[in-house]
């Protein structure tokens, strides 16, 4: 089917190439294929490799097989190609490829199928991004052994913090038939390296529970053959309460011997349909899910269980750091919520087994649009760790506004947490170089829905993109990766690539200035947490959480007088954090409570700063959109259209941000705008 320009094609577009010696050059590379081999992966590679090329070049290559005459391009593992020198075959790890070119032939080869296909995904960006074949030498390993997305869909076809329509997994509490739409989706993880999926929301509700039943193993099969076909292994995220609700057992208890079994018997069960099952995602003792809390049992034992029963079959825990609790009272100023994954899972390093990974979220928090890194980030040597980001962009915009995150992913992976010594940054920690673990990797929450263009906006294309290339390799830097997908995505035209490549880069600070201001969090409504409500976090009964008064602003996480938070960071980040002098104006409210007229590293006072970068902020977002008016007639106009109206909301909105957090300072500290602009009363 054609489906036009509707963004459905993502980055796989693959447009037409113009320049004519590009065009030669690359068709002499493919006048005769060979692959080799023909399991299910090398079949999807064959098929990405035709499909690409024939869109690109515009014919259909000649596939040789076994003829005994050479091919051109010559495709297979390192096992069937035999030619590949002993050097390359050193180099590639698991998963990893070489493509290298020389006298008109181009050989590409994989360790294992999965990185053939990966190599074929980046052979077609080659000629995407319009490089030349001629002299290659590229040898490519993935940094990180788990490289996933999870889904927050729920069986009745909803998805928790979804913004871009229903699930593509499920409706009306079954899984659904649309096979295809899940096979394109797995051709989009694929393209970018992506080698893990969860399909169900980690809340997981009765009707999901049963997922691991004999009532619905055959349909999670018929999607886990699916994402096989493409180096992509299947999850399930479970309840941790199964055994009571599926297995009518009186208890959930992990040191439970009915349970313990109940779960072997399970896992051998969900083996049996899904012989390569990757595992369990869990969710337990937060937000009202439940946990070995209620037996009295810590998450080491709550976990190990879990990972016992998996053992025998190669399957992982995922098991999740976001444990808190989120009725407590913080009045005192000392109980902190920042400091939950930590206290929880410190204490437990060593105790769990080495087939569970802990999962944990970039921040303290939730997925701020800014907030310090996670300090239980290689604070557990003993321990699997992995990166849990948030592609879905709950608290940054809901893909109504732009707000491209690989800048700030970028940050956060290269963030020192000294662990071990200078230099142990984050991506050092998950990608398991700096301790030696058996698991680790990035996760992160899925943004697709069932929109024609997967996001809802078209441009949060580029936040799923960039985040498996980024997966792939943290050091690919922020422009390699918006240059990549915005080439892939419109074309050739210098001016489009420009214009999106800078609206991209520069959004998620735009989003940051007419939002929550020096990394104080939240502000917005609750529940759905869309729009600006300064003390609407959810659960502020017992007070606001940023303590704004008529003084000043701030959550006090110091040693010396607050929550004892930073202690939580290595010795460096401590100190950088503890001191008002040098912790950096970006979180300064997250760290500190200061005065309304305490000044910034920049010079300007709290306050100032507040009305200044909400009054630029909403001229920016005002700016993105002549950006992108300027641009018309160069996009075609169906998505042109899509991202207009995204762009002229968030401008709209954005105001209405200004607005509403300036009037509420201005009327808590009684201090007008030294500019004397308006800040309307609401
Ligand atoms: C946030 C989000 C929830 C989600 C939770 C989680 O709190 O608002 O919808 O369930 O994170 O990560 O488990």
């Amino acid at each position: 089917m054609n489906r036009g320009e509707t963004g459905y094609e993502t980055w796989l577009r693959y447009e037409e190439i113009t320049d004519s010696a590009l065009h030669t050059q690359y068709r002499a590379y493919f006048q005769t294929i060979e692959i080799k081999g023909n399991s299910p992966i090398i079949e999807s590679a064959k098929e990405e490799l035709m499909q690409g090329l024939r869109s690109l070049l515009g014919v259909t290559p000649k596939c040789l097989s076994a003829t005994g005459e050479q091919a051109s391009c010559l495709i297979g593992t390192i096992a069937d190609v035999a030619e590949v020198s002993q050097a390359i075959k050193e180099r590639l790890r698991e998963e990893g490829y070489a493509i290298y070119s020389e006298k008109g032939r181009l050989v590409l080869v994989g360790k294992t199928e999965t990185g053939v296909l990966y190599g074929t995904f980046h052979l077609l960006r080659l000629l995407q991004m319009r490089d030349h074949l001629h002299d290659l030498r590229i040898v490519e390993n993935p940094r990180n052994q788990l490289r996933m997305i999870n889904e927050w869909d729920n069986m009745d076809g909803s998805i928790e913090r979804g913004y871009a329509g229903g699930s593509i997994f499920f409706e009306h509490n079954k899984v659904t038939n649309n096979l295809q739409r899940i096979k394109d989706y797995a051709r989009i993880l694929s393209s970018i390296g992506i080698n893990a999926i969860a399909f169900n929301n980690v809340n997981v509700h009765e009707e999901e529970t049963k997922l691991i039943t004999r009532k619905f193993l055959p349909d999670v099969a018929k999607v886990a053959n699916i994402f096989r076909q493409y180096g992509i292994k299947t999850f399930l995220s479970i309840n941790y309460a199964s055994p009571i609700q599926l297995g009518k057992l009186e208890t959930a208890d992990p040191l439970d011997e009915k349970v313990r079994a109940w779960w072997k018997e399970t896992v051998a069960d969900i083996y049996r349909y899904i012989p390569d099952f990757g595992g369990f995602l869990v969710k337990a003792d937060s937000e009202h899910r439940p946990g070995p809390f209620t037996y009295g049992r810590n998450h080491a034992e709550g976990a190990n269980m879990l990972a016992e029963a998996l053992a025998p079959f190669g399957g992982i825990v995922l098991w999740r750091c976001f444990v808190y609790n989120c009725l407590q009272d913080w009045r005192d100023r000392k109980t902190d919520r920042a400091r939950a994954a930590y206290d929880h899972f410190k204490p437990l390093d060593g105790l769990f087994h080495d087939n569970v990974v802990l999962q944990i979220k970039n921040g303290p928090m939730d997925f701020q649009v800014r907030e310090p890194v996670s300090p239980l980030f290689g604070a557990m040597p003993k321990t699997n760790q992995m990166l849990e980001f948030q592609i879905t962009q709950e608290y940054t915009g809901q893909q109504k506004h732009l707000c491209y995150l690989v800048p700030q992913w970028k940050e956060i992976l290269d963030f020192d947490t000294f662990a071990n010594g200078k230099e142990s940054p984050v991506k050092s920690i998950v990608d398991g170089s700096q301790y030696d673990y058996k698991v680790s990797g990035i996760t992160a929450v899925s943004n697709v829905g069932n929109d024609e263009n997967w996001t809802g906006h078209l441009l949060a294309q580029a936040n799923l993109y960039g985040y498996g290339r980024l997966t792939w390799n943290p050091n690919l830097s922020t422009e390699e990766v918006t240059t990549e997908w915005t080439r892939a995505t419109f074309g050739d035209n210098e001016e489009v690539i420009q214009t999106i490549h800078e609206m991209l880069l520069q959004s998620w600070l735009i989003y940051e200035s007419y939002t929550a201001p020096l990394g104080v969090g939240w502000m917005v409504e609750p529940g759905h947490h869309y729009g600006p409500n300064v003390d609407g976090y959810e659960y502020s009964v017992w007070g606001t959480y940023h303590y704004a008064d008529c003084h000043g602003i701030g959550v006090d996480r110091t040693v010396a007088t607050g929550t004892g938070y930073t202690a939580q960071y290595f010795a460096e980040n401590y100190e950088l954090y503890e001191h008002l002098e040098t912790c950096p104006d970006s979180l300064l409210l997250f760290f500190h409570h200061v005065p309304y007229t305490h000044k910034l590293k920049s010079g300007v006072t709290v306050i100032q700063h507040i009305y200044d970068t909400h009054f630029s902020g909403a001229e920016q977002a005002e700016q993105l959109l002549e950006s992108w008016r300027s641009l018309e007639g160069k996009v075609d106009s169906e998505r042109f259209q899509q991202v207009l109206e995204r762009l002229e909301h968030q401008a709209e909105h954005a105001k209405e941000w200004r607005d509403v957090i300036n009037t509420y300072f201005y009327r808590k500290s009684g201090i007008p705008d030294e500019k004397k602009r308006t800040i309307y009363p609401i």
